[in-house]
């Protein structure tokens, strides 16, 4: 299994289907996004400060380090969003629209 996160009990809830980078994903209703992601895979996003991967840290939403986005650019904190049917995950920073005040 590639993931980091290995479920090892509560599997009867029901499956949610999501994407990440739109690859298919498959998680239980219940999780976090955080959970979610990690049991799908190894980490949550890129490290805006280098080639590192993040995975998060805390896993209470104190840290900051487990910010992903949707695909309309909604900044999620992984650790405190609940996993939702449809939702479509980006792990690379979409490209800040800055405001021209002339
Ligand atoms: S893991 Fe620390 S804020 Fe989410």
């Amino acid at each position: 299994m590639n993931s980091r996160f290995v479920r090892l009990a509560e599997s009867s809830r029901a499956p949610v289907h999501f994407t990440i980078d739109g690859r298919a994903a498959e998680a239980l209703e219940g999780d976090t996004l955080l959970v979610a992601m990690l049991g799908a895979g190894r980490s949550l996003r890129s490290s805006e400060f280098g080639d590192d991967r993040r995975a998060g840290f805390c896993l209470m939403g104190a840290c900051q380090d487990c910010w992903v986005w949707s695909a309309q650019g909604q900044r999620l904190r992984a650790c405190t969003t609940p996993i939702a049917e449809g939702m479509q995950i980006v792990t690379e920073q979409t490209e800040a629209v800055w405001l021209n005040h002339e």
